[in-house]
This record gives structure tokens, sequence and C-alpha cells, in this order.
């Protein structure tokens, strides 16, 4: 996905809906944590719309929870 050209098309929201999809149904995982470089700002609106939560900041992220 760093790819400039690869961007905005959908594919990240897709991508991270099907992991998502996988470490719930399959793995069988209740918590999901992640982070973004407080810059990326496509990051963090692609993992809001996908259910995340803000739970945190630092100087350099941005941090995100999900639960089943
Ligand atoms: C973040 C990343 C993975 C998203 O993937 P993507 O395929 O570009 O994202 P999508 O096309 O699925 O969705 C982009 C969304 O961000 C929005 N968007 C675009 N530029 C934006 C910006 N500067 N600020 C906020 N939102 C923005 C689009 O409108 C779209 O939202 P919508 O679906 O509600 O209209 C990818 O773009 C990227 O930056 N990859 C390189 C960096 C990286 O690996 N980051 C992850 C860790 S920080």
């Amino acid at each position: 996905m760093q790819n400039n050209a690869v961007k905005g098309k959908g594919y990240g929201t897709q991508a991270e809906r099907l992991a998502l999809r996988f470490v719930f149904d399959v793995l069988g995982m209740t918590t999901v944590l992640a982070d973004a470089i407080r810059e990326n700002t496509r990051s963090q609106h692609v993992l809001k719309k996908g259910g995340f939560r803000f739970v945190g900041e630092d100087e350099i992220f941005r941090y995100y929870c999900i639960d089943r």
C-alpha cells in the first residue's frame, strides 16, 4: 500500500475489512490495536471508517483500538 499509484482506490479499506474478519472470525482474537503516523490522516480516516476508536497519541503516532 506504499505505492502512490494504488492509493485511494479502496484497497486499504478492503484489506482492513478482510484482515479484521480473519483475526476475529478465524483466529478468535477479541481486540486489535493499530497505530498511524500522525501525518498520515488518510490512514487514520480508514481506521475510523472501519470501526477503530481513537485511544491516545504521542509525538509520532496516534493509537486506535477495535473490539469484536
Ligand atoms: C493508509 C493506506 C493504507 C490507505 O489505503 P488506501 O487504499 O489508499 O485507502 P482507501 O482508498 O481504501 O480509502 C481512502 C480514504 O481516505 C480518504 N482520504 C484520502 N486522503 C485523505 C487525507 N489526506 N486525509 C483524510 N482522509 C483522506 C479518502 O477520501 C477515502 O475515504 P472514503 O472511503 O471515506 O471516501 C494507504 O493509503 C497508505 O497511506 N499507505 C502507505 C503508508 C502506510 O503503510 N500506512 C499505514 C501505517 S501509518
